[in-house]
C-alpha cells in the first residue's frame, strides 16, 4: 500500500453545482432541495405551486444556502424553454436534475376517465422527459451530469386502483434505463438513475389514501404496502443526494427501491 495514501473524503460536497428540482414545493422534492442545498449546491426550486417553491428557496437562503425559485408546469415545453433560458443567463449550466413533480390520480381499471390517464402521463412521464431533455442539453455540452427520476415501487407490482399511476412510473423507470445506457455509450459521463420509494409521508400519501378508501379500509392498505411504517421524505432525499454525488460515480441506469423491504 502506498505510504502516502490518505483516507478518502466521505462527506458529500456539491459546492458550486447547479441543481434543478421539480416538485420542490412539497414532499420528496422539497426534502431533496434542502439536502442538495445543505451539501452546497445552488438550487433552483421549480413547481407549479410558485409560492411553495419560493418558500423553499427562502428557507434555504435563510439557512445560508443558495437557492432561487421559479414557477414551472413540467408539462409545458414553453415553460421549460423559459426556465432553461433563465438558467443559461444566470447560472450558466445544469449539473444536477431531480424530477420529483408528480401526481397520484388513479381509478379502477376500466372506470378511469381518459382525462385522468392523460394528466397522469403528461405530468409523471412527459414532464420528466421534458426535464431530462432540458438538462441533457447542458450536460452533453459539459460531458457530465447527474439526473434522478422519481419512479415508485408501484411500477414493480400490480396494485388495485393504481394501474395508471403504476404504468406511468414503469414508463419512467424504463426511460431511465434506456437514456442512461444511451448517454454512457455516447461517451458522456452523465448518470441517470431512478429511485422507487414505497409509501412516503407526503401530501401524495393523502391522495393514495383517498384512492384506496374507494376499495377498502385505509389500515389494510397501509399494512399491505408497508412493513410497519411509511417513509419520511428526508430518507428518500438522502438516497437522491448520494446518487447525484461523485460517490455514486459507477451507478447509472439503476432503479433503486427504497421501501424498508415492503416490496422485497
Ligand atoms: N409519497 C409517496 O408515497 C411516493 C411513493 C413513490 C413515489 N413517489 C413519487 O415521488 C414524487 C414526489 O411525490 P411526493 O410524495 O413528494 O408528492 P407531493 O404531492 O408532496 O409533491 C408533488 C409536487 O409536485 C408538484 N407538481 C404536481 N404537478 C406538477 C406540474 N405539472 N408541474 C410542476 N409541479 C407539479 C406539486 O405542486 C407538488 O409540490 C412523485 O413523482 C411521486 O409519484 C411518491
Amino acid at each position: 500500500m502506498d505510504d502516502a495514501a490518505s483516507l478518502p473524503e466521505r462527506w458529500i460536497n456539491l459546492s458550486g453545482k447547479v441543481a434543478l428540482v421539480t416538485g420542490a414545493a412539497s414532499g420528496i422534492g422539497q426534502a431533496a432541495a434542502l439536502s442538495l442545498a445543505g451539501a452546497g449546491a445552488i438550487v433552483l426550486a421549480l413547481d407549479r405551486d410558485a409560492d411553495g417553491a419560493q418558500d423553499v428557496a427562502k428557507a434555504i437562503r435563510r439557512e445560508g444556502g443558495q437557492a432561487d425559485a421559479r414557477a414551472l408546469d413540467v408539462t409545458s415545453q414553453a415553460q421549460w424553454d423559459e426556465t432553461t433560458r433563465w438558467v443559461r443567463e444566470t447560472r450558466g449550466t445544469i449539473d444536477i436534475l431531480v424530477n420529483s413533480a408528480g401526481v397520484a390520480l388513479s381509478d379502477r381499471a376500466g372506470d378511469t376517465e381518459l382525462d385522468v390517464y392523460q394528466r397522469t402521463f403528461a405530468i409523471n412521464v412527459e414532464g420528466s422527459l421534458l426535464g431530462m431533455a432540458a438538462a441533457l442539453e447542458f450536460m452533453r455540452a459539459a460531458g457530465k451530469g447527474a439526473i434522478v427520476n422519481l419512479s415508485s415501487t408501484a411500477s414493480l407490482q400490480g396494485n388495485p386502483i393504481m394501474a395508471s399511476y403504476g404504468a406511468s412510473k414503469a414508463a419512467i423507470s424504463h426511460f431511465t434505463r434506456s437514456a442512461a445506457k444511451e448517454t454512457m455509450r455516447a461517451g458522456h459521463d452523465i448518470r441517470i438513475n431512478a429511485v422507487l420509494p414505497g409509501l412516503i409521508e407526503t401530501a401524495m400519501a393523502d391522495d393514495f389514501h383517498a384512492i384506496f378508501d374507494k376499495v377498502g379500509p385505509r389500515d389494510a392498505f397501509v399494512k399491505m404496502i408497508t412493513t410497519g411504517r411509511a417513509g419520511r421524505p428526508e430518507e428518500v432525499a438522502d438516497l437522491i443526494l448520494y446518487l447525484v454525488s461523485d460517490h455514486a460515480s459507477f451507478i447509472s441506469g439503476a432503479c433503486i427501491v427504497i421501501d424498508r423491504a415492503a416490496s422485497a
